[in-house]
């Protein structure tokens, strides 16, 4: 009897660690991205012949952001291809329709095939005056509407300068997720000088700055924080991708110029593939 109750008590205590090590095991089992972020580039033909060309990998999930006409030919062409590529759109408004010329809604970013959609980009923070407050009614809307969005942050040179890049992040973080409860978002941590300037963070730099921000997220989220993916972004390129791909806190990569070919988008696709099977 004193012996079933101390093998009871073994089994009770070996499954209790085994939940606990599976727990842990789960959150650290992020998704691997590859994304491109086309800008304001290409036309349908051009897309046409990209999806004819670009092949994408069971261990990455690879999505592509055109620009908001290109997204239904897109959706087309990447169902004709067969690849498990998923679309995303580059910007989306926060309200659910209405007297907005020249915006795109998210239902209609879903209707056309979307899952993900770019938010905050630090483009549209310079040039359409974006700031956390019109990111964060942005990611609301977004997750509401059922797309994960990918919440851009970064500092700019000046910024880093003045060693002012965590308190940029936190602020730029804090304010995207105001108010949220979920933690379904990827975040794309995109230095500003790094971004079409071929100066790419280097990888310890983006693996630690990787690390506060999971830090932020911690804050927010708590433990849900393990499971969300951070990706570097910033003349990310075939070149430097094995890089990224061998920091723990680098779930992949968001890319401008180096996603415009097939070839060397698919250069990168493939050595964040290879990251992921020896893993
Ligand atoms: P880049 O752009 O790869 O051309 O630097 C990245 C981005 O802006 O998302």
């Amino acid at each position: 009897m004193g012996q079933s109750i101390e093998s009871y008590i073994k089994h009770l205590v070996r499954d209790a660690i085994g939940h606990t090590l599976g727990g842990l095991e789960l959150q650290r089992d992020r998704k691997t991205y590859v994304i491109a972020n086309w800008k304001m580039n290409k036309t349908v033909n051009e897309t046409a012949e990209f999806f004819q060309y670009v092949k994408s990998s069971k261990n990455v999930s690879v999505v592509v952001c055109p620009s908001a006409q290109l997204l239904y030919p897109a959706h087309l062409f990447i169902k004709q291809s067969g690849q498990p590529i998923g679309l995303g759109g580059q910007n989306v408004h926060w309200a659910d329709k209405g007297a907005y010329t020249g915006e795109t809604s998210a239902s209609m970013l879903k209707d056309v095939g979307c899952e993900y959609v770019i938010i905050g980009h630090s483009e549209r923070r310079q040039y359409a005056g974006e700031d956390d407050v019109l990111v964060n009614k942005k990611v609301k809307q977004a997750l509401k509407t059922g797309l994960t969005p990918i919440i851009c942050i970064g500092e700019t040179v000046d910024e880093k300068n003045s060693a002012r890049t965590e308190q940029v992040l936190s602020t730029q973080l804090f304010g995207a997720l105001k108010d949220l409860h979920s933690g379904d978002i990827i975040i794309a941590y995109e230095p500003v000088w790094a971004i079409g300037t071929g100066q790419s963070a280097t990888a310890e730099l983006a693996q630690q700055t990787h690390a506060f921000i999971r830090s932020v997220l911690k804050q927010i989220f708590g433990g849900q924080a393990d499971s969300i993916s951070i990706l570097y972004g910033g003349s990310a390129n075939e070149n430097n991708a094995a890089d990224y791909s061998g920091m723990p806190d680098i779930d992949g990569v968001l890319v401008g110029g180096a996603s415009l070919q097939a070839h060397s988008f698919e250069g990168i696709i493939n050595v964040f593939a290879k990251g992921d099977q020896n893993s």
